[in-house]
């Protein structure tokens, strides 16, 4: 077994899950020791440490590894040319309807094989890691066909065993409506309850089951049909929800007990009410509302005020917004959520790794935890979301090991 010990760090900044959501710690003159993957124990810098690997951290700064909770990285298509459309004046939804976005994904990725879509998303994977990003949520939904959902599944599985990055798997058959079900919806959900839910359930290719419930695409009474039929899998729900109607997505994400509801740029009084009595996260994606060019952002200081956890991710996806870079998200999340750094901080750490059901093994940097740290050349924690638009990334440590490192 080997100890690795992380010396001469500038300063360590992890939430203060005692103080409360926002508070923050800071760790001065010390060091860290990795065993076993874990933290063993962080100890005074001047205390005398055996060790088989020493890492100088040359004075920088370390935060816990960047939990992205809500990612779609299995794709094959860029969709460049919606992007220019929208600048034009069409709307997402508008290219949506006609046969572009999710669907437009869809048909290509059925054509591509499994290797030219393993050889892309481990491409992508390699990014999150440059920014810092050590675990991510990942979700299936460019397939929509059995076959092609358990394809997208096989390749998130298969390339957790191969590389760095943790993903931990979402089954999003329920994503759009494909080509062949427009005109026989009913078909398409129970072709997701009776086959496709309980073939990703037995191979335990999923945790978590997500539904895009929104106007255009499944109705709340669908989504609860959907998400029901999951949870008889052992799959916990997750929600898109209200993102671009006020549609009572939120208020089902409380009824159906779903770990977390998603996006809520258009969510109701009683949607954050009923998700804050039951404790359902809400998992806010800004750099969507950004890229696609809106104004109205999730009201997270008003979620905050009524005690709701809020965790913030990329959303990554190739048509709402193609960022894996959630440093510049912390910057959007400051500038048009109001959210402060303490904030963010929790928001993409610790609530992040709640969302996704992680937070005992990852998500903060303390003793017994997952040796899981992005080095950041910042001088402090304000100066991550000022600094915008850069990479503040020296290395990415997965597991106790350096897994990327800054060229010099
Ligand atoms: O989270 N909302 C649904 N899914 C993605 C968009 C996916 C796409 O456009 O390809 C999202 O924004
Ligand atoms: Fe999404």
């Amino acid at each position: 077994m080997s100890k690795i010990v992380y010396y001469n760090i500038g300063r360590v900044y992890t939430a203060d899950v005692d103080g409360g959501y926002g508070r923050v710690r800071e760790l001065t003159d010390v060091q860290i020791i990795v065993d076993d993957e874990k933290i063993e124990k962080i100890v005074p810098d001047s205390q005398e440490v055996e060790a088989d690997q020493r890492i100088n951290c040359r004075g920088l700064t370390l935060l816990p590894g960047f939990v992205d909770a809500h990612t779609h990285p299995v794709f094959y298509n860029s969709r460049e040319e919606e992007f220019i459309m929208r600048i034009q004046g069409k709307t997402y939804e508008e290219i949506a309807a006609a046969g572009g976005g999710i669907r437009n994904s869809v048909r290509k990725f059925r054509r591509a094989t499994k290797e030219e879509i393993k050889a892309l998303t481990r491409q992508r994977i390699h990014t999150f890691l440059e920014y810092g990003t050590t675990t991510i949520e990942a979700k299936s939904g460019y397939g929509l066909s059995t076959e092609d959902e358990l394809k997208s599944l096989e390749i998130i599985s298969e390339l957790n065993d191969e590389q760095n990055l943790e993903m931990v798997p979402t089954f999003l058959g329920a994503h759009e409506i494909p080509d062949e079900y427009q005109s026989r919806r009913e078909d398409y959900i129970r072709l997701l309850c009776d086959e496709m839910i309980p073939r990703v359930a037995e191979r335990k290719l999923a945790r978590f089951c997500d539904v895009f419930c929104e106007k255009g695409v499944f109705t709340v009474d669908e989504s609860r049909r959907i998400l029901e039929c999951g949870k008889q899998y052992g799959l916990i729900p997750k929600l898109h929800a209200d993102e671009l109607y006020p549609f009572g997505g939120a208020e089902l994400s409380a009824e159906v007990k779903a770990i977390s509801a998603d996006h809520l740029l258009e969510i109701s009084d009683e949607g954050i009410a009923r998700m804050a009595e039951n404790r359902v996260i809400a998992v806010l994606l800004p750099g969507t509302t950004f890229f696609l060019g809106k104004d109205g952002y999730a009201p997270a200081r008003k979620m905050l005020d009524n005690g709701l956890d809020v965790a913030i991710a990329t959303d990554f996806n190739p048509g709402s917004s193609t960022t894996q870079n959630l440093q510049l998200i912390w910057t959007i999340s400051a500038l048009k959520m109001k959210m402060l750094p303490g904030e963010i901080l929790w928001a993409t750490t610790c609530s992040a790794a709640r969302a996704i059901r992680m937070e005992n093994r990852i998500g903060r940097i303390e003793e017994g935890m997952q040796a899981d740290f992005v080095v950041l050349d910042i001088p402090n924690l304000d100066y991550l979301p000022y600094h915008y638009g850069i990479n503040h990334t020296v290395m990415t440590i997965k597991k106790g090991h350096i897994v990327y490192r800054k060229a010099e």
